[in-house]
């Protein structure tokens, strides 16, 4: 079945590192994968990303985007047009570790302005939640800023990523995985009726590596994988896509 593998790179990389991830993904990925491969590289590296990619069956994806609604200047900042203008196809929106430093900023106003690209939108519950029985009240309130916008012309495919086990080498058990992924699905089902439960795509993300992606990827309810950390080994990312699930 197809899954949705995304190597989220974060701030990592160097002109050098994109040329030799690439070249190796060239080589050694299996051109007729059937899995829908992403990678999210940091910005300055997009248009370098976009070049490379040309033979390689990977789509590319941007991190973050900076809004700027009121079309004043900004300093700093890669806005959505620009990665569209760089024909970058998805946008992670709500990754943890923005959520820290925009808790200004509106997460349904990104999703709005995105709506022409393909967003990862991503939910997950800390510790505090987990261990108080918060989980499920913790990710409908994050799914709300979604569906307070939806509307069906958006392609959307949710990422959970509970924050403990980002970059932690903890992961939750597989069955923990797919019952909060069928929870996630029966949400957005019930609050968006014209998605139906089965269509909807949601991806798990935290501390995934080539020893537990089978284990991930095969559970119920899991469409992919979102890897930070085990993604900048390209051989073992590389080794991941080419898993036949
Ligand atoms: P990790 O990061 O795989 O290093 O835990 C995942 C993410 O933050 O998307």
């Amino acid at each position: 079945m197809k899954k949705i593998i995304a190597a989220n790179w974060k701030n990592n990389g160097s002109k050098d590192f994109v040329k030799k991830y690439f070249s190796y993904l060239n080589e050694n990925l299996e051109k007729n994968s059937y899995n829908e491969i992403i990678i999210f590289p940091p910005d300055i590296y997009c248009s370098l990303a976009l070049e490379l990619r040309n033979k390689i069956p990977a789509r590319l994806g941007c991190q973050n985007i900076s809004i700027n609604t009121k079309n004043s200047t900004l300093t700093g900042g890669t806005t959505f047009k620009m990665f569209e203008d760089n024909f970058y196809e998805y946008v992670l929106i709500g990754h943890s570790e923005n959520r820290a430093n925009e808790e200004n900023i509106s997460l349904s106003l990104k999703v709005k302005l995105c709506e022409t690209m393909k967003i990862i939108f991503c939910v997950g519950e800390n510790k505090f939640d987990r261990d108080n029985n918060l989980v499920s009240s913790k990710i409908f309130s994050q799914l709300d800023d979604l569906i307070e916008v939806y509307n069906d012309s958006m392609d959307i495919v949710v990422a959970y990523e509970p924050i403990w086990a980002i970059g932690t080498g903890v992961t939750p058990s597989a069955k923990d995985i797919s019952s909060t992924h069928e929870i996630i699905k029966k949400y957005l089902a019930q609050k968006l009726p014209s998605n139906k439960e089965k269509d909807i795509m949601v991806m798990y993300g935290g501390s995934v590596s080539f020893d537990n992606a089978k284990e991930i990827l095969t559970s119920q309810f899991v469409d992919g994988v979102l890897i930070g950390g085990a993604s900048l080994d390209v051989e073992e990312f590389t080794r991941i896509c080419n898993m036949q699930i």
